[in-house]
């Protein structure tokens, strides 16, 4: 290569600290590597103590003057957010350069914008680290599994609650404390809430729909169902039932709720879930991820790894970097994007209605614990073609009963017909749980 790579890195938190490290120290690793220059870093605060030394020529609180900067061919987004990420991200496009951006939250709601604009300028935005940390799943669903008809993708995809619920699941944590060690892990974002509340998995399988099934959908209608309702005796009881509970995103394609023409229907949500101990998912544990991916003809293939976490999130950011660095290889010449790299959506596809969402569900009712009660909840769900797989009474003392229903596959819309009736018998004090069950 006749020069070396410029990089301008915006941020320099966990990840972007990350990225640093491993460019600066590239012995043993890709010959690409030493090619990679990091040309200027933009931080918030340059007063602040970092445990890296950089020249003072390296460091600005001026972002805007990076991306612009003429010896930065890449600008690496590490920031978070939406702005001012968002505004750098389309400045660095329009001038030009490609970008690198581990940017969930803009991604799930201006991926559209910022590809045609990428696409117009003749660059690339590649974003492997934005989904899944270290796991390789971006190109692999651009570029390795292209052959295939896709069906569905379930994955655990946010590391700081798989933390959470793993050792919450061992006993005897308490959740407060949990989240303060992910937090001081580096797993959690900077508002934790985005983690604990779903939103950030809403977000990466947002993105992740996208590459499976070809187009963009409603980020902000994406039903969603954080961890911060769920309670340890929930835990005990799936434990007890045989599962484990995880934080599933799922997405998959609907073959009913086509009332939007020539559009894919994908039925999309995030929800705590009980897995089976046995089911692959259910073994996922602490801050790794798990996307497993079911097509035609390949079957189901899981990805799993490390799902945050500064020295993971960089390894992807590094991989993007040196992709970039690699095209750079074939000459000014290239005129062309690699359509497989660059990625963009080719057909529509829209959020199916929420009621046609079809599950398994665990419901954890309190009632009196008086006679009758299970038969009238059964006649009830019968009456709505609610197939129930288990019902078990729990706890039974003088302030009640806990009754615990696994039902087989209903749709949503089922679900909640039974419910409103369910709420109205006298002996039910409540629907205190309800998650989904795979
Ligand atoms: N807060 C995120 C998580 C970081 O816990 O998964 C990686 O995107």
């Amino acid at each position: 290569m006749s020069k070396k790579v410029g990089v301008g890195l915006l941020g320099l938190g966990t990840v972007g600290s990350g990225v640093a490290s491993i460019l600066q120290n590239p012995t043993d690793r890709h010959p690409l590597v030493s090619d990679i220059e990091i040309v200027k870093i933009a931080v918030k605060d340059l007063s602040r103590t970092r445990s890296t030394t950089f020249p003072s020529t390296i460091l600005t609180d001026d972002a805007i003057s990076v991306v612009d900067n003429p010896s930065v061919d890449v600008v690496v987004e590490v920031i978070g957010g939406i702005e001012p990420a968002r505004t750098l991200i389309m400045r660095a496009i329009k001038a030009g350069k490609s970008v690198v951006t581990a940017n969930k939250a803009v991604i799930a709601r201006h991926g559209e914008e910022i590809a045609q604009a990428a696409n117009k300028s003749g660059v690339y935005v590649l974003i492997e680290a934005a989904v899944g940390g270290g796991i390789p799943i971006i190109e692999p669903l651009k570029q390795s599994l292209g052959g295939n008809k896709l069906n569905r993708v379930t994955g655990i995809i946010n590391g700081t609650t798989n933390y959470i619920l793993s050792r919450m699941a061992k006993g005897d944590e308490v959740y407060e404390k949990v989240l303060n060690d992910a937090q001081s892990l580096g797993y959690a974002e900077a508002n934790p809430a985005a983690d604990v509340e779903g939103l950030d998995a809403a977000d990466k399988i947002a993105i992740l729909s996208g590459l499976a099934f070809g187009g963009n959908i409603d980020r902000s209608s994406i039903p969603t169902q954080g961890i911060t309702s769920l309670q340890s005796r929930d835990i005990d009881y799936a434990n007890q039932l045989g599962y484990a509970i995880k934080l599933l995103a799922v997405s998959e394609r609907l073959n009913k709720g086509n009332e939007v023409p020539n559009s894919l229907p994908l039925a999309v949500w995030v929800q705590p879930t009980l897995v089976p101990r046995d089911h692959p998912l259910a073994g996922v544990n602490g801050v790794n991820n798990a996307i497993l991916i079911e097509g035609e003809p390949i079957g189901e293939v899981m990805f799993y790894g490390p799902g945050a976490g500064a020295g993971p999130t960089a390894s992807a950011v590094v991989a993007d970097i040196l992709n970039i660095a690699g095209i750079r290889l074939l000459g000014d010449s290239n005129q062309y994007l690699d359509p497989l790299l660059a990625a963009t959506s080719w057909r529509k596809c829209h959020l199916a209605n929420p009621n046609d969402i079809v599950q398994k569900n665990y419901l954890r009712l309190k009632t009196e614990d008086s006679p009758g009660v299970i038969g009238h909840i059964g006649n009830i769900f019968g009456k709505q073609n609610v197939s129930i797989q288990s019902i078990v009474q729990f706890d039974a003392n003088s302030s009640g009963a806990e009754i615990v229903v696994i039902t087989h596959k209903v749709s949503q819309g089922q679900m909640k017909h039974s419910l409103d009736e369910i709420k109205e018998l006298t002996a039910v004090i409540g629907v205190e749980a309800k998650m989904c069950c795979l």
